[in-house]
């Protein structure tokens, strides 16, 4: 039986992934940050009673800034792999909290890398790494990017990626070590953070359809990105770690799209014109943007036989069809006298 260390297990990409290595027989340990609040929303459905003899998911305090509990967890879990998809990934926030972000996707690869480096030399076992690179590290070189595109970076979260590839790079040729770089394009789905673009739009045309809100602020609608389904690229994480040598892979739909085409898509399936809903507020403008991507996921075909299964008409409904339930259960407990709180609307830097 083989057994997956991941990290950021509890986010949209961890939660798919966990999901998908339990589904092949695999034991799975995960990195959980303590909080004061639970923040295990996303996997509470794949987890039991440790006690339980059947149980195969484990989660373990840890933080990325936190190289000696990272040793420590190696050591406890003994993994095969490790998936190092713990970040703070929402870029807008990066320019806000930077050196935490550098700390945390920069250096927080950083002491993994050392940290199983020196596990693998004391115990003499293999371990292979897949460390999530993203599509924010080609930031302003114009598409369609694959992998011998040049990176320029436009947020310390794209920068704070591209140290954490270079270091990936150095440690497969100076250690040898299996290390996978998955350079992945936006992925969204019903598990999506809620100040990622995507899900603030269907969060908002679900309320907005009910009656629970009417006004959705946003940023600059003309950024392109190629979208796809988090559960798509999840296996093609898993597929790059099963080859003979490591390598680095653009994992991509091969289309772009602007925000303003996924808020066509979002309200018209509603029935809503979102131009009578949606107001620019220049709190969402980033210093500096990514104006377009569209990612060349040859490789990925080639090598891995992997492919996008997920349109973005299919995945544009699939999150609207969770939102509209969700705000059902909203307008159900409103109705009866409960007060509700609609998180997101309006605040913050989503
Ligand atoms: P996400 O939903 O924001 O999840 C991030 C995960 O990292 C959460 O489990 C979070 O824990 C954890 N985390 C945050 N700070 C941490 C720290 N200091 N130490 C350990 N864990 C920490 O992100 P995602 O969309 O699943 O993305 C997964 C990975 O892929 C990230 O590295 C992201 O940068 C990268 N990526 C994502 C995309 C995309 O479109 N989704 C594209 C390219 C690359 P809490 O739950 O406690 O916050
Ligand atoms: N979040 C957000 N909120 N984005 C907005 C808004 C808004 O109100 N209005 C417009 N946008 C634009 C952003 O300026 C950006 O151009 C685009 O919508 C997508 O923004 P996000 O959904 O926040 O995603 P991202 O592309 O910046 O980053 C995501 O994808 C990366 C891969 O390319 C994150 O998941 C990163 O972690 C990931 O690496």
């Amino acid at each position: 039986m083989r057994i997956a260390l991941v990290t950021g297990i509890t986010g949209q990409d961890g939660s798919y992934l966990a999901e998908f290595l339990l589904a092949k027989g695999y034991t799975v340990h995960g990195l959980v940050r303590r909080s004061s609040t639970f923040n295990t929303d996303r996997i509470d459905h794949l987890y039991r009673d440790p006690h339980d003899p059947q149980a195969r998911a484990f989660l373990h305090y840890g933080d990325l800034t936190d190289g000696t509990g990272l040793r420590h967890v190696l050591e406890r879990v003994r993994p095969d792999e490790v998936y190092n998809l713990g970040a703070q990934s929402h870029v807008m926030v990066s320019f806000v909290q930077a050196e935490y972000t550098a700390d945390v996707v920069a250096t927080g690869t950083l002491r993994l890398l050392e940290a199983l480096r020196d596990h693998m030399k004391v115990t003499g076992r293999q371990v292979r790494l897949y460390q999530a690179g993203s599509s924010e590290m080609f930031g302003a070189s114009p598409p369609p990017q694959n992998e011998q595109t040049p990176f320029h970076p436009r947020s310390p979260y794209g920068a704070s990626k591209v140290a954490a590839h270079l270091y990936a790079v150095n440690y497969r040729e100076a250690y040898g070590m299996f290390v996978v770089n998955g350079i992945l394009f936006n992925h969204e789905s019903p598990r999506r953070g809620e100040t990622f673009v995507s899900r603030k739009i269907t969060r908002a045309a679900g309320r907005i359809k009910l009656g629970l809100q009417e006004k959705l602020y946003l940023g600059n609608l003309d950024a392109r990105r190629d979208w796809g389904f988090a559960g798509d690229y999840v296996e093609a994480m898993w597929l790059s770690l099963q080859q003979a040598e490591p390598g680095d892979y653009v994992v991509a739909t091969g289309e772009s799209r602007s925000v303003r085409d996924f808020l066509d898509e979002a309200f018209g399936y509603l029935d809503l014109d979102w131009r009578e809903h949606v107001f620019v507020d220049p709190r969402y403008i980033r210093p500096a943007e990514v104006d377009h991507l569209q990612g060349d996921a040859g490789r990925a075909r080639e090598k891995l036989g992997w492919q996008a299964k997920v349109g973005f008409r299919e995945l544009v409904r699939m999150m609207v069809d969770h939102d509209l339930d969700l705000a059902r259960q909203e307008k159900t407990l409103r109705d009866a006298g409960h007060e509700i709180f609609l998180r997101g609307v309006g605040s913050g830097h989503g």
